[in-house]
């Protein structure tokens, strides 16, 4: 041992002594720093190198001599994967690991309710803790720029703002049971044509205000332990080690303290992975995408390269004191936490907490009367489509999930209409497919019928109904919601369309269902007297729609996403602007993100574009009337620049009151949006800067109160790297959705 070893071992040696024996790290009464700092020195080389690398599919080694334990990974944002192979992505078969399977994030989203937000993240932290798992990969915040984008399901909206609000509660209630947030993907990962091989090319201006305020909200309020890096590169430089985005931004600017996770093979360059802000290497064979050696593990690049580069002099082990001191710190936060957890799993109140989220996520778009429903004793009740019976838990990629039971929509509308006759027609075949990863619905969706006779025997089913709802969308397949592909439209496969368009022609009230987790054409919107947008709502998908469609639930989600009339509508005209292209001198793609900031409704509204059903848009079985927008001010002096970590205080308070003129009980979200006074930098004719979820019993009157920092009214300027805060007129709109504005307010900034 060299004299500086001898001296640290006996350092160590005194500091254990003085701890009544107890060695500091191990010693729960003392800071996560403190045992961190007592920690790291009484680590070899070897011992921090291993921590910084896979061991198997979803772990990583800890320190056995020093009783530090493995860090245990598990997908995903909506619930508990079952466990899987030591090294493959296929289910292990256990028979314990059936979890409660809560909607997909967009569904979150849609309720627009960070209560609901804090009662999934605690409930998923639970199964995750009582699954003995330290950290949870998700939530997912990409931003939905495309409609086409295969993961949106997985995310929360086009709206960075909406977004932000909305993880933060996630991220605080998976942490306090002692399992690290793992907020992915970092960053402008916005779809899944050639991900491992596309470099995003976006300005800053662009990057600040749309594709990272979720990540940083995550970060800075929601105190996330974890980040994934994405496997897109952006700038040029891979995410995974991405020098500017991870050491500049999330750890510098942001002073991020936890660690960085690479998206499982994202890791691309030995020497990128040791400067460039990874913290820990996950994947699936060396490169992390193809196959290698068994042994594939130590030939990570963090692991044998890494240690090559330190014992020849090529690396020092600055950054990996960094590194091994945040994967100690997340152990000391989560496995090794001196409040000790313990979770459930399975729970009838995390089957009801997933029931009330997707029913509060439940988007009613358009009703004539015809909801809800109410069908008599001895009536006769049609449900037509293959999304009222296929099982959905299952597949759509890495948040595929084995769980207990999943209610269908059919079996939940037979259950609220006992004395009724409950008939289900499919209509058409979309897709027989009933398993992914070994884990298997058990349904048998085999169909003899031709489309043809699928058609008529529908129609021929609603004579008598009493009313009749046709239950279709999309179903996590390939090209329809599902990780490592893209759509390739936005309209409804399976001809649904002209099913629709046919029913619609022999059925004088027809109601339609849209389950999907990504905005689709509606092209027979206009034909129909109601149209509901469902999610994958998880285990009680059923249940939550019935609450819905029967009214027992007054719905009161809203769109978290433009659903546009046509893509041609959208922002992206070019295959530059996407799915991207290749370029003399590239290695990889090249994608443009040339729209900039007009993302989603900033476009449509900006371009006076219109649309099937705006952003923000969702009805309620009563009605709720808005009195004026009030300010707080009429002018403010809060022109000027300011830094990137500045501009949080509030400047300004807009309130509304909102009365419930119906019947019944219900939740109104109410939107703030802010209009710009012209000026020479473009920017979008409204924002979403506020808002406030309002539950108001019938005739009751309530009073939206929406707090604005002066960041709220900053674009970002590239060139000084600061927030900008422009003088003049400013119009604040506040609305039922990002087009119904009831109320508008002027605020002079100086
Ligand atoms: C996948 C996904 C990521 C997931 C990880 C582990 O490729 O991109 O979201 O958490 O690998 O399954």
């Amino acid at each position: 041992m060299k004299p500086l070893h001898i001296l640290l071992a006996c350092l160590v040696a005194i500091a254990a002594c003085t701890n009544n024996g107890t060695p500091v790290y191990l010693d729960p009464s003392k800071s996560v720093e403190e045992r961190v700092a007592d920690a790291l020195p009484r680590l070899s080389i070897e011992e921090k190198v291993a921590m910084t690398h896979a061991q198997s599919k979803f772990s990583s080694r800890g320190v056995p001599r020093l009783g530090i334990p493995e860090v245990w990974c598990t997908d995903g944002p909506h619930g508990i994967r079952p466990e899987v192979l030591w090294d493959d992505w296929s289910q292990a078969g256990w028979s314990n690991d059936s979890c409660t399977a809560f909607p997909a994030l967009s569904c979150l989203a849609a309720t627009w309710d960070k209560e609901m937000s804090l009662l999934f993240g605690r409930s998923i932290g639970q199964e995750a803790r009582y699954r003995k798992k330290d950290v949870l990969l998700g939530p997912g915040v990409n931003i939905c720029r495309t409609p086409l984008g295969g993961r949106s399901f997985e995310y929360m909206g086009e709206d960075p703002y909406l977004a932000g609000q909305m993880v933060v509660p996630y991220v605080k209630g998976v942490q306090e049971n002692g399992v690290a947030a793992c907020v992915k993907h970092f960053a402008v990962n916005n779809q899944e044509v050639r991900r491992t091989a596309t470099n995003s090319v976006v300005d800053e201006r662009t990057l600040y205000e749309i594709y990272l305020p979720a990540f940083e909200a995550a970060v800075k309020e929601g105190g996330a332990w974890a980040i994934m890096g994405s496997y897109n590169l952006w700038n040029g430089e891979f995410n995974c080690h991405n020098h500017r985005l991870l050491n500049d931004i999330l750890k510098g600017e942001w002073g991020f303290d936890g660690v960085v996770i690479s998206d499982w093979g994202g890791c691309r360059d030995d020497d990128d992975a040791i400067t460039g802000g990874l913290d820990m290497e996950f994947g699936t064979w060396t490169d992390g995408l193809h196959g290698a050696p068994s042994d594939s593990y130590n030939n990570y690049h963090l692991a044998n390269p890494y240690l090559q580069r330190i014992a020849d002099g090529r690396a020092g082990t600055r950054e990996l004191d960094d590194k091994a001191s945040r994967i100690l710190r997340l152990i000391f936060r989560t496995s090794m936490a001196s409040e000790r957890h313990y979770g459930s799993f399975n729970s009838p109140e995390h089957y009801e907490a997933a029931r009330r989220i997707a029913a509060a996520g439940t988007v009613l778009l358009k009703n004539d009367g015809v909801l809800p429903l109410s069908i008599p004793d001895g009536g006769k009740l049609v449900v037509i489509g293959e999304n009222a019976i296929k099982k959905m838990v299952v597949g759509g990629g890495s948040s595929n999930l084995k769980t207990k039971y999943e209610i269908t929509p059919l079996e939940a509308l037979q259950e609220a209409f006992p004395n009724a006759q409950v008939v289900w027609e499919r209509g058409y075949v979309g897709s027989t497919e009933t398993s992914f990863d070994r884990v298997d619905t058990g349904e048998d969706l085999s169909e003899s019928r031709p489309a043809g006779q699928l058609l008529a025997d529908a129609i021929k089913a609603t004579e008598g109904a009493d009313a009749v709802i046709f239950i279709g969308g999309l179903n996590k397949s390939a090209n329809q919601d599902n990780e490592g592909t893209d759509k390739l439209d936005i309209t409804l496969p399976y001809g649904q369309d002209a099913i629709i368009e046919t029913l619609a022609g022999v059925v004088p009230h027809l109601i339609v269902v849209n389950i999907s987790g990504s905005p689709v054409a509606m092209p027979w919107a206009d034909k129909v007297d109601a149209v509901v947008q469902g999610w994958y709502g998880g285990s009680e998908t059923g249940h939550a729609l019935a609450d819905v469609l029967t009214g027992a639930v007054n719905p009161s989600g809203k769109l978290p996403f433009t659903l546009p009339r046509s893509l041609a509508d959208g922002p992206l005209k070019t295959e530059r602007q996407y799915p991207g292209i290749q370029e003399e001198g590239e290695q990889w793609w090249q994608e443009y993100y040339d729209e900039g900031v007009f993302v989603g409704y900033r476009w449509y509204s900006s371009k006076d574009i219109p649309v099937c059903f705006p952003f923000g848009h969702g009805l309620s079985y009563t009605k709720f009337e808005y009195g004026p927008a009030k300010a707080s001010k009429s002018t403010l002096s809060c022109a000027g620049s300011f830094g990137v970590n500045e501009g949080t205080e509030t400047v300004l308070k807009v309130s509304t009151d909102v009365r419930n003129s119906g019947e019944r009980d219900g939740a109104e979200v109410v939107q703030l949006y802010l209009m710009p006074p012209a000026g020479d930098v473009e920017r979008p004719v409204r924002e979403l800067k506020g808002f406030e979820k309002l539950t108001l019993n019938a005739g009751q009157t309530g009073r939206a109160v929406m707090e604005l920092p002066r960041r709220a009214f900053a674009r970002f300027d590239a060139d000084s790297h600061r927030w900008v805060v422009d003088s003049g007129t400013w119009t604040i709109l506040v609305g039922s959705s990002s087009e119904d504005i009831r109320s508008t307010a002027e605020i002079k900034i100086n």
